[in-house]
């Protein structure tokens, strides 16, 4: 048995989904861990395009037992609604679906608390949020106020304890306008979709577990980037969860022993979604190109991304953070037609030049770039590495160099076709 991890290397929207998928055609269980419904994980299957927010991107693979783990945050809603619109395409992977039963779930003050921080109403940061509840619903959690899905099945536990949030929350929420609901409102709007999840909601440590010891090959879809993290990103402007490989073991109750291969999703530019530093932004006609090429706006808020070159500063520092054993390179397509490509190899900060990234002052670094020939021959057909033109292949080449960790893919397309896969990682 095999077990993948899938992480974004970026500030998100490197393309797990569509990976995930193409790896999920030899994979047997695949489990999302952590984060919730701020991700947008796109697939494109023969012209047909889905967006997941909470569902794993292994859903379409028929067979594949599909797992959202506890790590994870939980609209419900938007969970049903996920659910449905599976169910009306006939999607026979549904049945396959499990939801821990020790998930949080995002309450309507979450979304409250989110509006107004984003609004500098609560002494925040404005970090451009999804607005969806996310933050302050980890923060319930790590405050031990939270509610999980597994209490909505017991009134005697859910009531009180949920009183006790609001109450929490009500002197804040009130002193800036917003009407707190009761734990009884809240818990009768969560009826019916509690009612429709019940079937998959079980312990999903055991379960994983029984599919590692039967030898079955996993793969650990990751949501958000690396630079998105907790911890690890560009702090205050990150999400609210750990968004690294090893972030997989907390969220699913899995030791790193388990873990055989880390795929770090790289997309072969630079996007970001949301405020913060990002020292290779590009605001003029090259930038614009990849937005425009790429399709880049954000698959969850419509929010146009912001677009800049390769950054092998932050690549190499993610791979250490990972231990990256494989990257997938995406969206190279993107770049056809762009006449010279930069990657960023260093950074200048304070007239110094510094091979790493700094705790203080990434807004103001001046990134020191090699710049590489691009090319302009149509790529979305190429189907080994063969088939692409020379200048590609030294630039995809060079990437991987800087950022340490040899090619698994490269997706040169949205669809699952647009795909040179170099190696199967699963040995079944
Ligand atoms: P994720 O959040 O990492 O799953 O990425 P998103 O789905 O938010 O954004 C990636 C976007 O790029 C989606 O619209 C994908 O369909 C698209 N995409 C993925 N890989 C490629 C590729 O190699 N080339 C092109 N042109 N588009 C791609
Ligand atoms: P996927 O999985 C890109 C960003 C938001 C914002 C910051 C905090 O599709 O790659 P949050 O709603 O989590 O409080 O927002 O994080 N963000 C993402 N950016 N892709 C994502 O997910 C993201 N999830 C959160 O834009 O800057
Ligand atoms: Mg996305």
């Amino acid at each position: 048995m095999t077990t993948v991890s899938v992480i974004g290397s970026q500030w998100g929207d490197e393309g797990k989904g569509k990976i995930v998928d193409i790896l999920a055609g030899k994979a047997e269980m695949v489990v999302r861990y952590q984060g919730g419904n701020n991700a947008g994980h796109t697939l494109v299957v023969g012209n047909k395009k889905t967006i997941f927010h909470l569902i794993p991107s292994g859903i379409l693979r028929p067979g594949v037992q599909c797992v959202l783990a506890q790590g994870l945050v939980v609209d419900l809603k938007v969970l049903c609604e996920e659910i449905d619109m599976l169910e009306e395409a006939g999607v026979p992977g549904i049945n396959n679906l499990t939801i821990s039963e020790k998930a949080h779930l995002i309450l309507p003050h979450h979304i409250m608390l989110d509006k107004l921080r984003e609004q500098s109403k609560s002494g925040s940061v404005p970090v451009g949020s999804t607005l969806r509840g996310i933050g302050p619903c980890y923060e319930d959690k790590i405050g031990r106020r939270g509610i999980r899905i597994g209490d909505l099945y017991q009134v005697d536990v859910i009531k009180p304890n949920l009183e006790a949030t609001l109450e929490y929350w009500r002197p804040m929420l009130e002193a800036r306008g917003e009407v707190v609901p009761t734990a009884d409102e809240v818990i009768s709007a969560l009826q019916p979709y509690a009612d429709k999840i019940k079937k998959y909601v079980r312990d999903t440590v055991s379960y994983v577990h029984e599919a590692v010891e039967a030898g079955k090959d996993l793969l650990l879809e990751g949501a958000q980037g690396v630079m998105l993290d907790i911890d690890h990103g560009t702090y205050p402007f990150v999400t609210s969860s750990n968004t690294i490989s090893g972030a997989a073991c907390t969220g699913i109750g899995m030791g790193p022993t388990r873990v055989d291969e880390v795929v770090a999703i790289v997309k072969t530019y630079t996007t970001r979604v949301g405020a913060g530093p990002f020292p290779t932004e590009l605001d003029d006609a090259d930038g614009q190109y990849m937005r425009d090429k790429g399709a880049e706006y954000g698959s969850t808020t419509g929010r146009p991304r912001r677009c800049g070159w390769y950054d092998a500063v932050i690549a190499k520092r993610v791979t250490r953070i990972n231990g990256t054993t494989r990257l997938a390179l995406t969206k190279l397509d993107v770049l056809t037609g762009l006449k010279e490509l930069k990657i960023c190899v260093a950074y200048e900060l304070d007239g110094k030049e510094i091979n790493d990234v700094p705790l203080h002052g990434l807004e103001r670094v001046k990134p020191i770039y090699k710049t590489m020939p691009g090319w302009s021959e149509d790529i979305s057909g190429a189907q080994s590495i063969d088939d692409l033109p020379q200048t590609a292949k030294d630039y995809i080449q060079e990437l991987a160099r800087l950022t340490g960790a040899p090619i698994l893919l490269v997706s040169v397309g949205p669809d699952r076709d647009h795909t040179i896969l170099l190696e199967d990682l699963y040995s079944k």
